[in-house]
């Protein structure tokens, strides 16, 4: 039988023990987890994703602040927020949401975010930390970090020598995902758009992780009978089926064939997704931790 992973149990697990944790905090008299969201223009995906961090903040227990500023804010009022964020001693993460309006250089926004507060894990140096294995005082990206969470519930702590592939090569998912099972002792091997003969490598994966975006990419006859399947894609796609102008939300993987084979697969929308929102609290957390001392 396959395993369908509920990710939104995993993530309710988190977030109580966020909220014991963050309890604990303010009986040693400690200030409370402080996470500031911000966010620049109107793209409704976004403030979709915004609206539910700092919903979930205020439901740990968080001081949840939030910054929503007008599409044509310019990177130097950008930067200064960020400043001020850096300095006040209430906040211990910083999220700003992307994508940023193009006359904003990201990747600028990002590096100024002080490491102690980046729980996104975006900055160079979690990304460095990460990389070398440092993971006791990294913070890791929230999704790839969500997603080993709930590999691990599937097949216990040890990894060892799994093979393991990741399909997708970004910053946020695809690099700390491998990043992430190559501290595991998985053999990994990261699949991009330009990688030869993509459904024979992904058959040799023990652990197979799709980061794409792209609709329904992976098939059912990509999947090595009894691999954990980690679908990562959130995708709209039209649903004429459910009536005019309808959607439905489907991932990466083609789910109804992959399931045939999967020893256990992530399904969407409930699988990864509210991971990433928990392991963004866990990691605020964390954060307020190390500032107590
Ligand atoms: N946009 C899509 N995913 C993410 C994420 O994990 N963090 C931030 N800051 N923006 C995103």
């Amino acid at each position: 039988m396959t395993e369908v992973i509920d990710g939104k149990r995993v993530a309710e697990d988190v977030v109580s023990k966020v909220k014991a944790l963050t309890s604990e905090l303010s009986a040693k008299g400690a200030t409370k987890p402080g996470l500031a969201v911000v966010i620049v223009g109107e793209d409704p995906a976004s403030q979709v994703y915004v609206a539910s961090k700092s919903r979930t903040a205020k439901e740990c227990g968080f001081h949840s602040l939030q910054h929503t500023l007008p599409a044509d804010t310019t990177e130097e009022q950008l930067l200064q927020i960020i400043g001020d964020l850096n300095a006040d001693k209430s906040i211990h993460g910083i999220l700003v949401q992307l994508p940023l309006p193009g006359h904003i250089d990201a990747g600028k926004v990002i590096q100024t975010i002080a490491p102690e507060k980046d729980v996104d894990g975006f900055h160079f140096i979690n990304v460095g930390k990460l990389g070398t294995g440092e993971l006791e005082t990294a913070f890791v990206p929230c999704t790839p970090a969500g997603s080993m969470l709930l590999i691990e519930r599937v097949r216990g702590k040890d990894l060892s020598g799994l093979n393991a592939v990741v399909v997708g090569r970004s910053n946020i998912v695809g690099k700390p995902m491998a990043n992430l099972l190559l501290a595991a002792n998985c053999t990994v091997t990261i699949a991009h758009s330009r990688t030869r003969d993509l459904p024979a490598l992904a058959r040799t994966a023990d652990i197979l992780v799709a980061a794409v975006g792209r609709p329904e990419m992976v098939k059912g006859d990509w999947v090595k009978p009894g691999a954990t399947v980690i679908d990562v894609g959130i995708n709209r796609i039209p649903a004429p089926e459910k009536g005019e102008g309808k959607s439905r939300l489907v991932g990466d993987v083609a789910y109804a064939e992959a399931a045939k084979a999967a020893g256990a697969i992530t399904p969407v929308p409930g699988g990864v997704g509210p991971m990433t929102i928990a392991m963004l609290m866990a990691n605020t957390v964390a954060s307020a931790y190390l500032a107590a001392g």
